[in-house]
């Protein structure tokens, strides 16, 4: 009652939704990805550095590649999803920072000149920016199955440099057959919650 989202997005967004682990065969469009992206790139980050960066592995040459990176476990539907992203942290975020944040363009210098700030800052804001792709793909009627199972220096090499931080792989696209597991218990807000 206290909600003013629609109860059926409520539920595309999270009631009714369940991380994948398998897919249809049905393909995952870039049009699809930029209506996403172009969504959840309004999510915030602090001082707007907006440090995901998304890498869409399309080719089967790539896939392969990473495939071997993925923890065994992983591997099968790394391997079948119709589209799997690695998302990660740039920690040069600070070059764009003037522009993302025109009203504090000074922040880049203040904040951000030495490297272990920007790579704790780029962690935490890219990982808030993951989530939000996470629902961007569910409000694009597709189902996420994202994993931390991986060799992340292997996928750094493999597909990035030095300046980004590899966080997570996400396999997109429609839930196939017995996709999920049953839901696990959350924790109850009284046990979350606390008030000062
Ligand atoms: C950051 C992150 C990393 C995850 N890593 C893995 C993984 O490596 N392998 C896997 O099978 N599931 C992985 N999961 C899936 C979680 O176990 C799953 O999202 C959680 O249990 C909730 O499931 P539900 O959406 O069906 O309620 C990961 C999920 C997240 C958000």
């Amino acid at each position: 009652m206290s909600l003013v989202l629609d109860p059926t997005a409520q539920d595309l967004l999270f009631r009714e939704a369940h991380t994948a682990n398998t897919f249809t065969d049905e393909p995952v469009t870039d049009e699809q990805v930029q209506a996403i992206y172009d969504l959840v790139k309004f999510g915030p980050t602090a001082f707007n550095q907006t440090p995901l960066r998304i890498t869409l592995v399309r080719s089967a040459e790539a896939r392969e590649r990473l495939v071997q990176h993925m923890a065994e476990g992983n591997q099968p539907k790394t391997a079948t999803a119709p589209l799997v992203a690695i998302l990660s942290a740039d920690n040069e975020f600070h070059e764009e920072l003037p522009a993302l944040f025109p009203a504090f363009p000074q922040a880049k210098d203040l904040f951000f000149s030495e490297r272990p700030a920007r790579e704790s800052a780029a962690r935490i804001n890219a990982a808030l920016q993951a989530a939000y792709f996470i629902i961007g793909i569910r409000a694009a009627g597709l189902a996420a199955g994202p994993m931390t199972g991986l060799d992340f220096e292997g996928v750094r090499k493999e597909f990035l440099d030095d300046d980004h931080t590899p966080l997570m792989v996400i396999n997109i696209g429609k839930p196939g057959e017995n996709a999920s597991y049953p839901r696990s218990p959350r924790l109850a807000y009284d046990e979350v919650v606390t008030t000062v």
